[in-house]
């Protein structure tokens, strides 16, 4: 199991989070090598024959992301920084994809120069490849994103495949965009959407293929032979308790269309996925020290972090399971809000939660939280971000050192004429 309660203490694999904790001080993300490899082996056997794209933004930590990459799996980037990261993490270049609706002259150049295969979000973006493409003497394999206008039922922060949504090209003008990519003799291999992320009804994944139904059909009439149609990423994880859909699920409800758009193909497209969440999500708790807790209009505990650390609470409303690591088998008798220590009040980690009785000094864990939680945290407040920690069986490792105050100052000048 990659997380237990021992005699009232919850367990990383065979590492007592209260002993961890006591050794390198909270807040720490603390990461289940266990978990992460089921995950990976899920997916590798839900799709065999599919190429898993990792999301990089999920979780960017190196030895997390070499642990996926040791899986064969390529890994989907948005950024300059991310490629930088996938490569140094080990991921084989001809096994990245390049996605963004706004890359920089710079970010084209170097993705130019690795080779990797771009995902043009707009017609207008074949203009900017094109010029840089030319300038650097290269031939870019690309797929499009296709906006196929499908709601993903999700937060609306994270759906991407609405009709006002910012990416992708409209559906109705997808042949647009392959026709002017070979007038600029540029390779289109691909098609891609990503329709939104914490999805838990499978039947978008089945809207999203019907909305580009015979787009496949009408690439190969133009003499494209496709390599492959991308379904993104955004498969869901069971952050309530109330289940959530597995890789073998999705495989079960998406083979079947993919296969009938496909069939007719000369080329035989494979399938592609980019999941980030569902193989980092569950992988990872945030622990968090008591401060104190405060009896006001509501009981409060107030812990050492806070939405720096941990914003998706904050952003999006978002559910995680928590417990008190070191009274995991007290009785939960009283209801508390659990609040970090930034100065805004929508700093709360957890709402009207019934836990064991708490005290200054107890150990709370933030569950579920392997991504988009230390992705996104910040320097807030004054507050240099924490370790992060990668648990494997017995032994556990510091896979990224904890900041400190320098690193707050680290790349800011003070003008001469300010002293
Ligand atoms: N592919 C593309 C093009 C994406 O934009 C994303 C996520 C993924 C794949 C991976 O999606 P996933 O499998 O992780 O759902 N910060 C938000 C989630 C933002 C997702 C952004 N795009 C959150 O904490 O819920």
């Amino acid at each position: 199991m990659a997380f237990s309660s021992r005699e009232g203490t919850l367990y990383i694999e065979e590492v007592s989070a209260v002993e961890l904790a006591r050794e390198l001080g909270t807040p720490l993300y603390v990461t289940s090598k266990r978990k992460l490899d089921e995950n990976l082996k899920s997916y590798r056997e839900a799709f065999p024959d599919a190429l898993v794209f990792y999301s990089v933004k999920a979780n960017d930590n190196l030895a997390i992301m070499k642990i996926v990459s040791s899986y064969g799996f390529g890994a989907e980037i948005f950024s300059n920084g991310e490629l930088y990261l996938a490569l140094l993490a080990g991921f084989e270049r001809s096994k990245i994809l390049f996605n963004g609706n706004s890359k920089s002259p710079e970010e084209i150049r170097m993705a130019l120069r690795t080779g990797v295969v771009f995902s043009v979000d707009s017609i207008e973006e074949l203009d900017n490849l094109f010029e840089i493409a030319n300038e650097e003497g290269k031939t870019p394999q690309i797929a499009f994103r296709i906006n196929p206008g499908v709601d993903p039922k999700t937060h609306p922060k994270v759906a991407t495949g609405l009709r006002e949504s910012k990416f992708g090209i409209p559906i109705e003008r997808a042949q647009e965009a392959y026709e002017k990519a070979l007038k600029l003799r540029m390779k289109p291999i691909g098609i891609h959407f990503h329709v939104g992320s914490q999805i838990l009804d499978l039947s978008v994944y089945e809207a999203a293929l019907t909305g580009i139904y015979d787009l496949p059909a009408r690439l190969e009439k133009m003499g494209i032979d496709l390599e492959f149609i991308n379904i993104g990423g955004g498969l869901g994880i069971d952050y309530t308790g109330s289940g959530a859909p597995t890789p073998k699920e999705l495989a079960n409800r998406v083979k079947p269309i993919f296969d009938e758009i496909t069939s007719g193909l000369k080329s035989k497209p494979k399938l592609y996925l980019e999941p980030g969440r569902s193989i980092v999500g569950n992988t990872t708790v945030l622990l968090t020290r008591v401060n104190l807790v405060k009896n006001a209009y509501k009981k409060f505990i107030a812990v050492d972090a806070g939405f720096n650390l941990l914003i998706r609470p904050t952003l999006y409303g978002s559910y995680h399971r928590v417990a008190v690591a070191n009274k995991m088998d007290k009785f939960e008798e009283e209801t508390y809000t659990i609040v970090g220590p930034i100065c805004e009040s929508g700093d709360i980690l957890a709402q009207d939660r019934k836990l064991p009785k708490v005290e200054r000094g107890d150990l709370i864990a933030i569950f579920d939280t392997g991504a988009y939680g230390f992705a996104m945290s910040s320097q807030y407040n004054g507050r240099p971000r924490c370790a992060e920690v990668l648990v494997n069986g017995k032994r556990w490792d510091i896979i990224r050192e904890r900041e400190s105050i320098l690193d707050l100052l680290a790349r800011q000048r003070i003008p001469e004429w300010l002293f």
